[in-house]
């Protein structure tokens, strides 16, 4: 397994696997690796010929106040697991390196997939995102790319900028991988306390309920929510930023239950935001 930090350096070495003729499937995290983020490894390792993982806490996705600095890292552990399922490259680069003095260039996917939920709590969050992603795929030219679906929106607005600006490769998406008691992996899990830990398993618990109502014939959007609100609120140290059910395919409100639905949430326990979501088909 090979360890770059250098861009061209790194661009290089995956033009190099292209002209061979091989496949390269890239899987872009912010390290801190557990077993949701090895789900995509693992998959990019079966699709593709080349894997390469980017380790990368990307500071301008992180809001003032928010936790760039103290967001865990480990980069030995995270190579060891890397190394562990046979990826063939990691890309660490430093922060000057993928924004060096002077640096001027943002991509931004406008309009209601970015304007609401973790977009409206987190001003200028996928402007980084977005930036940091195509930066990536330039760098790595990959085939395939592989995202998570506990960050939805993060999901469907990475491939509205890929379709729109005709990015050459496809966004695979993954499951959610959650521990044993349902809650979601998040690198963020480790700064909950043991109570804090406990309370937010009603996040899954409550979507999961909603999901059932909805599958056993609740339509009424508003009831929903509600339920949704009432079931996180049982827990005192829940702190709701936002419960949103629009549409799975792109975010809009929904007129009616009908389709792909998305559930999903953000909730603070202490000083931690948690997100996680559900999708139904009625
Ligand atoms: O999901 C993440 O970990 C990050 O938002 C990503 C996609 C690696 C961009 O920094």
């Amino acid at each position: 397994m090979q360890l770059f930090n250098n861009v061209n350096a790194m661009h290089e070495w995956c033009r190099e696997q292209k002209k061979q003729g091989k496949t390269i499937g890239l899987v872009p995290t912010m390290g801190y690796l557990h077993d949701g983020h090895m789900s995509l490894v693992k998959a990019a390792r079966q699709d593709c010929d080349i894997v390469v993982v980017s380790i990368f806490v990307n500071p301008i996705q992180f809001g003032q106040g928010e936790d760039y600095e103290t967001y865990p890292r480990e980069l030995e552990k995270d190579s060891a697991l890397l190394a562990n399922e046979k990826t063939d490259a990691i890309f660490a680069p430093g922060v000057k390196e993928m924004y060096p003095a002077g640096y001027d260039a943002y991509v931004e996917v406008q309009g209601a997939i970015t304007g609401k939920m973790c977009g409206a709590s987190r001003p200028g969050h996928f402007k980084g995102v977005t930036t940091v992603v195509s930066k990536l795929f330039h760098i790595c030219q990959p085939d395939r790319a592989y995202f998570g679906q506990k960050d939805a929106q993060q999901l469907l607005i990475i491939k509205k900028m890929v379709r729109d600006l005709n990015f050459p490769l496809e966004i695979v998406r993954m499951p959610i991988v959650r521990e044993s008691d349902g809650l979601a992996m998040s690198s963020r899990n480790v700064y909950l306390n043991a109570e804090e830990r406990q309370q937010a398993l009603v996040l899954n618990q409550a979507l999961k309920t909603a999901a059932n109502n909805i599958r056993g014939g609740e339509r009424d959007i508003k009831k929903i929510h509600q339920q949704i609100k009432d079931m996180i609120e049982t827990q005192p140290l829940a702190q709701i930023d936002y419960i949103e059910i629009s549409s799975g395919e792109n975010l809009t409100d929904l007129e009616e239950m009908r389709g792909e639905i998305l559930l999903a949430l953000a909730v603070k326990f202490g000083k931690t935001r948690l997100i996680d979501n559900l999708l139904v088909e009625v």
